[in-house]
C-alpha cells in the first residue's frame, strides 16, 4: 500500500503537462520539500482522501488485492471520476478504470463507491459522507485489473432478450407511436448499460443465469411498445417466463435504488410478471 503525496495547484505559466513532467522528475525529498512549501503558502483547496482498490493479475507483485491511498485536490464540483483521473495522471499512471463521456451518458464508469453502486462521473466528492472515499470495482463481477470488471456476462444477458425492434416494417408507412405509449416506455429507454443494477442484485449474484434487472427492463421497453407485433411480444414473454426470468426477482428494490438514470426497474419487472400471468390465463 502506498501513500501518495498531496499537491497544491500553483499559479504558473507552465502548461499542466509541463508541470506534471517536472513533478515526476523530482526526488521524494524534493517533493516533500515542495509540499511543505505549498502548505505554508496557505493554499486552502479542499482535499479528498481516496482509498482505491488495486489488483493486477499480470504483475506478480500486484496479484494480492490491496487498497492504495491517494490525496487529491477536491474543490467544489469534483467528482470521484475527476479525483481518480487526477490520481492516475499525477501519481500512478498504472491506475486503471473505465471512463468516456464524463456526463452520465456512456455508462462505462459504474463503480462501488462507499459501499454503493454509482457512476464515478455523477458522484460529487462533497456529497459523500464517509471519509476516506472508498472506491472499488463493481461487486459480483470478475475483476480484470484495479477498477475494471469483465462486463461480458452482463452484455450476454442484455443480448438474450433481443433488445431491438423486430417484425415487418411497412415500406412506405411511418410507424407512429401515440403520446401515451411513448410516455409509458419513456423511463425504460434511459438505460445506459452501466451494469450497476445487476451488480447490486442479490438474486443475480446467486444465479448466474438470471436475466437480471437491466435485461428485463430492456425487454419491457420493447414488449410495451405498441409498434411491435403481438407474435414478437409473445416471443419476448417466452424469454421472460423461463426459469431464470422475471419470476426470480424477489422485489428487493436494490436495482431501483442504485440505477443512475432513476429507472423504476422493480416496477417494470413487476409489470412483466403481471403480463406473464395474463399470458398464461386460460378461459374455458
Ligand atoms: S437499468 Fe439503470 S443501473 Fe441498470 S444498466 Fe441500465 S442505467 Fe445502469
Ligand atoms: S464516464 Fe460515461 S457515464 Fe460516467
Amino acid at each position: 500500500m502506498s501513500t501518495q503525496l498531496q499537491r497544491s495547484e500553483q499559479e504558473t505559466d507552465e502548461s499542466p503537462q509541463e508541470q506534471r513532467l517536472e513533478r515526476k522528475s523530482l526526488t521524494e525529498g524534493e517533493r516533500e520539500a515542495q509540499r511543505t512549501e505549498e502548505e505554508s503558502t496557505g493554499d486552502e483547496t479542499p482535499r479528498a482522501h481516496l482509498k482505491v482498490f488495486r489488483y493486477d493479475p499480470e504483475v506478480e507483485a500486484k496479484r494480492e488485492p490491496r487498497f492504495d491511498d491517494f490525496h487529491v485536490p477536491a474543490p467544489q464540483g469534483t467528482t470521484v471520476l475527476d479525483a481518480l483521473m487526477y490520481a492516475r495522471d499525477e501519481f500512478d499512471s498504472t491506475l486503471t478504470f473505465r471512463h468516456s463521456c464524463r456526463q452520465a451518458v456512456c455508462g462505462s464508469d459504474a463503480l462501488f463507491i462507499n459501499g454503493s453502486q454509482r457512476l464515478g462521473c455523477q458522484t460529487q466528492i462533497q456529497d459523500l459522507d464517509q471519509r476516506p472515499v472508498r472506491v472499488e470495482p463493481l461487486p459480483h463481477q470478475e475483476v480484470e485489473k484495479d477498477l475494471v470488471v469483465d462486463m461480458e456476462h452482463f452484455y450476454d444477458q442484455m443480448e438474450a432478450v433481443e433488445p431491438y425492434f423486430q417484425g415487418e416494417t411497412p415500406d412506405e408507412e411511418e410507424q407512429l407511436q401515440s403520446r401515451e405509449n411513448r410516455e409509458k416506455v419513456k423511463m425504460s429507454t434511459r438505460c445506459i448499460w452501466c451494469g450497476a443494477c445487476q451488480s447490486s442484485c442479490n438474486i443475480a449474484a446467486g444465479d448466474n443465469e438470471y436475466l437480471g434487472p437491466a435485461a428485463i427492463n430492456k425487454a419491457y421497453r420493447f414488449a410495451m411498445d405498441e409498434r411491435e407485433d403481438d407474435d414478437i411480444k409473445q416471443h419476448r414473454m417466452n424469454i421472460l417466463e423461463q426459469e431464470h426470468g422475471v419470476w426470480r426477482c424477489q422485489t428487493q428494490f436494490s436495482c431501483t435504488e442504485v440505477c443512475p438514470k432513476d429507472i423504476p426497474l422493480t416496477e417494470h419487472i413487476q409489470e412483466m410478471k403481471r403480463e406473464a400471468v395474463k399470458d398464461n390465463l386460460k378461459f374455458w
